[in-house]
C-alpha cells in the first residue's frame, strides 16, 4: 500500500487535525469512503472490524487494498478491535497497514504483555499498532460515577503502557462509547484528553477516539483541538446505509448506489469536522 496509517497520523499531528477511520462491511462502504475522500481531498482510513472480516473474508480486505491503492488521495487500511491472538495473527497476513490490538478486556499487566507481543510481530512486518487502555463499552445510561471513572484511561498507566508496549497510537477512554450516547448527551473528560495528548506528543504517538458516532459537532472539533488524531466512526455510516435500503425501489442498482451516496454524505460531513478536508 502506498499510504501508511502511521504517515497519515504523523501528518495530522503536525498540522493539528484528525483523520477519520470508517468501518466498512462491503463494496458500497469502501466506495463511499473513497468517493468522500476524493471529493474532499482528504486522507482516510478504511477500517475492518472482526465481524466484518468474518462476513467478507479476504475478498473484503482485498477490496479495501485495491481501492486504497487506486485512490487519488492517501487511504490506509486498518484491522479494528482485534482481541484474540488468533485473529490478530491472521490480520498480520492479510495486508492491513495497521491493526488495533484490543486488550482492554484484560487486567492491566496482561494487556501490556498481550499488546507488546502482538506489537513486536506487527512491527517486524512494518505494520502500525493501535491499542486501547481503559474500558470502552456500548451505551449504558445508568453508570454510577464510580463505574464511569473506573473506565477512564489512567495517566500513570498510560505512560507505562506506551513505554512497555511500543505502540504507535493509543485509543483513549475519556467517556466515549460505541454506538449511541445516553439521552443526557456525551460526558467527555477534555481535561484528561489534553493531559493524555501532552504525554502522547512527548512519546511520539497519536491519540485515537473510538465511538465518534453521536458526538455533537462542537465537541468533535474540541476533541480534534485537544489532540485526537484519529476518530473511529461506525454507527452513523451504518445507519445511513440501513435507512437508505428501507426506501422502496425495484431497481437494485439504484438501491445500492443510493445507499452508497447516503454513506458518502455522512463521511463527507465527518471529514469537515475532523479538519481532514483539503489535507490530501
Ligand atoms: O468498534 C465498533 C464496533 O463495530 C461496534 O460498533 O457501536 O456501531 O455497534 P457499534
Ligand atoms: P461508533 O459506532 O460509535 O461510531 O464507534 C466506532 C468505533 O469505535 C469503531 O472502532
Ligand atoms: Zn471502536
Ligand atoms: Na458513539
Amino acid at each position: 500500500l502506498k499510504s501508511s496509517t502511521k504517515e497519515l497520523l504523523v501528518n495530522a499531528e503536525k498540522s493539528g487535525y484528525a483523520v477519520g477511520a470508517f468501518n466498512v462491511y462491503n463494496l458500497e462502504g469502501v466506495e463511499a469512503v473513497i468517493a468522500a475522500a476524493e471529493a474532499e481531498k482528504s486522507p482516510a482510513i478504511l477500517q475492518v472490524h472482526p465481524g466484518a472480516l468474518k462476513l467478507g473474508g479476504h475478498p473484503l480486505v482485498a477490496c479495501c487494498i485495491y481501492a486504497a491503492e487506486r485512490a487519488s488521495v492517501p487511504i490506509a487500511v486498518q484491522f479494528d478491535h482485534g482481541s484474540s491472538q488468533q485473529e490478530l495473527l491472521e490480520a498480520l497476513e492479510l495486508g492491513f497497514n495497521s491493526i488495533m490490538v484490543d486488550g482492554s478486556h484484560l487486567p492491566f499487566e496482561e494487556n501490556i504483555s498481550f499488546t507488546k507481543h502482538i506489537s513486536s510481530l506487527a512491527h517486524a512486518s512494518n505494520i502500525m499498532v493501535e491499542a486501547e487502555l481503559g474500558r470502552l463499552s456500548g451505551t449504558e445510561d445508568d453508570l454510577t460515577v464510580e463505574d464511569y471513572e473506573a473506565r477512564l484511561t489512567d495517566m500513570t498507566q498510560a505512560e507505562k503502557f506506551i513505554d512497555e508496549t511500543g505502540i504507535d497510537a493509543l485509543a483513549v477512554c475519556i467517556g466515549n462509547v460505541h454506538g449511541k450516547y445516553p439521552a443526557s448527551g456525551p460526558n467527555l473528560r477534555l481535561d484528561l484528553l489534553k493531559d493524555l495528548h501532552e504525554l502522547a506528543s512527548k512519546k511520539g504517538i497519536a491519540l485515537v477516539l473510538h465511538g465518534a458516532s453521536g458526538l455533537p459537532e462542537e465537541l468533535i472539533k474540541e476533541c480534534a483541538g485537544a489532540g485526537v488524531r484519529k476518530f473511529n466512526v461506525n454507527t452513523e455510516v451504518r445507519n445511513a446505509y440501513l435507512e437508505s435500503l428501507r426506501k422502496p425501489s425495484k431497481d437494485l442498482v439504484h438501491v445500492m448506489s443510493s445507499a452508497k451516496d447516503a454513506m458518502k454524505a455522512v463521511v463527507v460531513e465527518k471529514m469537515r469536522l475532523f479538519g481532514s478536508s483539503g489535507r490530501a
